[in-house]
């Protein structure tokens, strides 16, 4: 009802609008249609009345017979009744003949005048049409004959046509608001329900669910229009956001209203190891930690680990937790123990066997065993379990690291299916062909479709998984809205470029660079005319530390005026020690070193010099700053750390960064000088042009990447993937609490 008042009300007053508007248009017009048939008529009575008033005027009458004849024709012509008047001026311009009824103040028009059209006389009674027309007979002008009408029906009959009209109006009116209310209720009610439903998010939610045909691109139209302001929103706050530990404090405390955060990774931030009598607490040489720690120590919560070290047990409470980091602790670690068997199929086999080899292309062949799979499966529902009874909350968010648990994000939502599940892919995500030789492709990839967020680094790792995913599994997957759905809630796919923090924690202490150039110079041994390079790495094959060398050498072999004045110190913890190719990988490194230090070495300056050993990050961040350049020549890496860590220890600006295409830092750092690692006269010309690069060149492109690296942190990283995570959450919110978008559109 009070939608019909809606639409009938302003209708009426705007079609009531119309008709007074229209009325005094109609009354004008037909006005002077009216006169004009007057003035015709009155020239019809003055010719029909010519012949025997001639006769009357001209004839040798006396005065009272010729008056007699001027009443008689006058008598008859007054018998009209719409004739009001009439008079008859005579050629000298006075009345010869008046009835009563001419209006004193008409007078007749002095002789010589010329005739007029006839004219409107109003007065008090009302409206008079007044024409004087002449008359003549034989060319002899005879007088005038004025004539003149009553127009009161002219008025009676424009008072009914306005009565006409706004009938006419309200009726046409009153159809129309009838039709529109009709088809204005059918509608509406389609369209509300559109809109409750877009509003709730279940469009969004869902797009595989029936809704009407009418609504369809509408309800399109909006989504994306939604997905674009959200995109924008987000653009538009992260650039205005300045990203500081306190930022992620207030995304946990605003827009996720302080919900309760649980990291998973294999590796601790942590470890403890018995050293004789005294347990030493290390940093482990991980990418993933490095960027979650301080994450981690902004948003406290829980982070769940295997406790890998050898005495680690002796410092956990009861329930297997302790509160790190040792200095100042800020939130807990809670270890998962793995049986010797277990971390050899779930670690070393199908993760690092496996998975590793698939991912990276760095030509060494995977290896699947049944067994391993079984013990991944294994410590993955281990640590699903260990989420679950982590968690104080039904549904925390939980951020999920790297490739050791693939099948966790589906475990972990079947037992809390109302937790935001986050998983990050560390590693690259290879194209379909090279995925599908994995026997266990399938559950792989729907353990990892149980998230309700799915990250990794660069675009292009996220479109492999969309064909990877497209090739092996029955999923609707929309590249436009980044979503796959795979039965359940859909997963959001997206690229978050993994960072390190700014300004890098405990670069504050360390001595300034030229202390610390010092300092590493002596310690190795270099004279003043030695330029030095780095290169730190776990020992990987996926880093390209042969190939590395390989320039190294093949620079002194071009250019031998180098011999003797550049040495490459190269740091490589030691790392899955347990596994063949590493094990291979750590001679044939060994083996190169000596091989080119026994061709190029010169006094105080070995070429190549290797250190197969732990550093801590001090240590590490001593050496960058030392360095003329530092070599990152990773065969394929997700993004590499390293690239960032040493831009951001150079606050004095200098220093070259060579850097391989093949590592998802160069697509943020195209200042570093960029290199193809498979194709050793380039890195070697690269090695070059770093030794040459005038200073203020170097200071050019190392201010230009840290600027970036200051405004790309890991806050931002990890603030996005929160952002996101309160965004979907809200969505699933609203979904929940709202009614199903299908059964609303087909309602009565
Ligand atoms: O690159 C993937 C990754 O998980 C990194 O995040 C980390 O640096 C490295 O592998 C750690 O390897 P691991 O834990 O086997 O020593």
């Amino acid at each position: 009802m009070r939608l019909s008042l809606r639409f009938i009300i302003p209708l009426v007053l705007a079609l009531g609008a119309i008709a007074y508007g229209v009325a005094p248009l109609v009354d004008d017009l037909t006005l002077k249609w009216f006169v004009r048939d007057l003035d015709i008529r009155t020239k019809l009575i003055t010719s029909a009345v010519q012949e025997p008033l001639a006769a009357a005027i001209t004839d040798d009458l006396s005065p009272r017979i010729r008056q007699q004849r001027l009443e008689a024709v006058f008598g008859r012509l007054v018998q009209d009744e719409r004739l009001f008047a009439i008079g008859y001026c005579d050629a000298a311009g006075k009345f010869a003949y008046r009835t009563v009824t001419l209006p004193r103040d008409i007078a007749c028009r002095p002789p010589g005048q010329p005739a007029e059209e006839g004219r409107v006389h109003t007065f008090a009674g009302g409206s008079l049409h007044v024409a004087a027309n002449p008359l003549s007979v034989e060319g002899m002008r005879l007088g005038e004959l004025v004539i003149v009408h009553d127009m009161s029906f002219i008025e009676r009959r424009s008072a009914d046509t306005k009565k006409y009209i706004v009938y006419l109006f309200t009726g046409i009116g009153a159809v129309i608001a009838l039709i529109t209310v009709v088809i204005a209720e059918l509608s509406w009610r389609g369209w509300m329900a559109g809109m409750k439903a877009l509003i709730r998010g279940q469009l969004l939610a869902d797009f595989s669910g029936p809704r009407s045909r009418e609504l369809g691109p509408i309800a399109r139209d909006l989504e994306a229009l939604v997905r674009d302001l959200e995109a924008e929103r987000r653009m538009r706050d992260e650039s205005q956001m300045s990203w500081v530990p306190e930022t992620l404090r207030t995304i946990l405390r605003e827009d996720l209203k302080g919900d309760e955060i649980l990291i998973v990774s294999n590796r601790e931030p942590y470890s403890h190891v018995r050293q004789g009598d005294r347990i030493e607490v290390q940093r482990p040489a991980s990418g993933l930690v490095t960027a979650l720690e301080p994450v981690m120590r902004a948003c406290s919560g829980t982070w769940i680990a295997h406790g890998a070290g050898n005495a680690d047990r002796e410092v956990v409470d009861a329930g297997d937790r302790l509160r790190v980091p040792p200095e100042s602790p800020s939130y807990t670690l809670r270890r998962v123990w793995l049986g010797k068997e277990e971390e050899a199929g779930y670690y070393d086999g199908f993760a690092n066997e496996g998975l590793w080899p698939l991912c990276h292309i760095a030509h060494t062949r995977p290896v699947f065993r049944a067994g391993d799979w079984e013990h991944y499966r294994a410590v993955n529902r281990r640590f699903a379990e260990t989420v679950v009874a982590e968690s104080r909350t039904p549904n925390p968010i939980v951020l999920v690291q790297d490739y050791h648990f693939a099948l966790l994000p589906r475990m972990i939502r079947e037992r809390l299916p109302e937790a935001t599940i986050i998983a990050f892919w560390h590693i690259p995500w290879p194209n379909p062909e090279a995925f599908g030789v994995c026997p266990w492709r399938k559950e792989l990839l729907e353990g990892l479709l149980g998230s309700s967020i799915l990250g990794f680094h660069t675009q292009f790792h996220c479109n492999n998984f969309f064909d990877t995913v497209d090739r092996y599994l029955e999923a609707r997957v929309d590249r436009e809205t980044f979503t796959i759905s795979c039965g359940g809630e859909p997963t959001e796919v997206h690229r978050y470029p993994i960072s390190i923090e700014w300004p890098l924690q405990g670069l504050d202490t360390l001595p300034p660079v030229p202390e610390c150039r010092r300092q590493v110079r002596e310690e190795l041994g270099l004279a003043p005319d030695v330029r030095l390079g780095v290169g730190v790495d776990r020992l990987d094959y996926t880093k390209g530390i042969l190939e590395r060398f390989a320039a190294i050498e093949r620079l002194l072999e071009i250019e031998p005026r180098w011999i003797g004045h550049i040495s490459f110190l190269q740091i490589a913890a030691p790392s899955r020690s347990s596994i063949d190719e590493y094990q291979s990988l750590d001679a044939r490194v060994r083996a190169a070193a000596q091989r080119i230090n026994s061709r190029f070495a010169a006094p105080g300056c070995q070429p190549i010099v290797l250190k197969v050993e732990h550093h801590d990050a001090e240590r590490v961040y001593r050496h960058y700053r030392a360095a003329d350049f530092c070599f990152v020549s990773s065969l394929h890496d997700g993004m590499n750390l390293v690239a960032k860590e040493f831009v951001a220890t150079r606050e004095d600006e200098r220093g070259v960064l060579i850097l391989s295409q093949f590592a998802g830092a160069a697509r943020e750092l195209p200042e570093a000088l960029i290199v193809n690692p498979y194709d050793t006269e380039q890195c070697a010309a690269a090695v070059r042009d770093a030794l040459t690069m005038p200073p203020e060149e170097q200071r050019a492109r190392m201010r230009s990447m840290r600027a970036l690296l200051q405004e790309f942190n890991v806050y931002r990283w990890a603030g996005r993937m929160l952002l996101d995570a309160a965004r979907n959450r809200n969505r699933r919110r609203l979904s929940r609490t709202s009614r199903p978008f299908a059964s609303a559109a087909l309602g009565p």
